[in-house]
């Protein structure tokens, strides 16, 4: 599974950089290094949300530094 998260500017300043430090260490704490890749990506179009984009099987999520644990608890995990 791949997990794409938005790097463009506008994203960047919603602090894109705080959720894939999230994510990331809740990819190595549920010990799913193998099976689920953090990527990078250009703008999606959708600068209007209000967290930064991350899009997991063509959907696109609005994922903040808060609701980071969740969005991985209910998309990646698939629980809650
Ligand atoms: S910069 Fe992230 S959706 Fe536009």
């Amino acid at each position: 599974m791949d997990i794409y998260v938005c790097v463009g500017s506008s994203c960047h300043l919603k602090n894109s950089k705080a959720v894939i430090d999230k994510l990331n260490s809740r990819i190595k704490k549920e010990n799913l290094e193998d099976k689920v890749a953090l990527r990078g990506a250009f703008c999606m179009g959708k600068c209007s949300n209000q967290g930064v984009s991350v899009k997991v099987d063509n959907n696109v999520y609005s994922v903040t530094e808060e609701n980071a644990d969740d969005f991985f608890d209910k998309n990646i995990l698939g629980i809650g």
